[in-house]
């Protein structure tokens, strides 16, 4: 039988962490909405694997604080894994997003925050899964795809899906510009799809989640 798990925030607003690895913006848009106190939710920490990154400048212009920990400080992937959990667990998150980050989770993370990790994906999941996905959809010559907010699970790009946005390849696409467009849906899908999760929360049944 199916078991449905219901996941509530447990802060008014809810605290949101943000994993960042570039230009940030999709960091931005979720900071932008913030500002409205009746969107719901705060970003209280932004994670980088890198630095000298946009997204870190955006994070503190909005003085937000940030930590970074890079994969190559660390003799194994499991410390570096602990030591972003222990980040992210010091800011008592209700909701952590990958937003650009450039990095996959270990099992230590994201056994500290059961389905409380999402990702947004320039790609219609399960097509395109990866760190090229909108190369991957022109190369393959899809005529439409889009973005995926989805959970994170232990594999690649393939957790439940939260929300999805078409977006029409275009004749003469190339892979900067289908991205950029592709980026536009995917900033207004991560934002509104965040914000109904900070006040309503969400509940995942075997692989169907629902955002009230
Ligand atoms: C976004 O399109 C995001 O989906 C993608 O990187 C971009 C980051 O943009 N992530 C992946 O491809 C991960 N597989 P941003 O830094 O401007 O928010």
């Amino acid at each position: 039988m199916a078991s449905t798990l219901t996941v509530l925030p447990s802060h008014t607003p809810a605290r949101l962490v943000v994993f960042v690895s570039g230009s940030g913006t999709n960091l931005q848009a979720l900071l932008d909405a913030c500002r409205d106190p009746a969107y719901g939710a705060e970003v209280v920490a932004v994670g980088a694997d890198r630095d000298g990154i946009a997204a870190l400048d955006r994070a503190a212009a909005a003085g937000v604080p940030t930590f970074v920990h890079r994969v190559k400080d660390y003799p194994h992937r499991a410390d570096w894994d602990r030591a972003v959990r222990d980040a992210a667990v010091a800011y008592e998150p209700d909701l952590l997003i990958s937003a650009g980050f450039m990095k996959l989770f270990g099992a230590e993370f994201l056994a500290a925050f059961p389905q409380r990790v999402v990702n947004t994906h320039p790609a219609l999941s399960p097509a395109f899964p990866g760190m090229l996905a909108p190369r991957d959809a022109l190369e393959y010559g899809v005529k439409i795809t889009g973005a995926t907010l989805f959970m994170v699970s232990d594999g690649i790009d393939d957790g439940p899906v939260i929300a999805q946005r078409a977006v029409p390849v275009e004749d003469g696409d190339d892979e900067a510009g289908l991205h950029e467009r592709i980026k536009i849906a995917e900033r207004a899908m991560l934002v509104e799809s965040v914000g109904r999760m900070a006040r309503g929360g969400w509940s995942i049944t075997d692989r169907k989640v629902t955002v009230p």
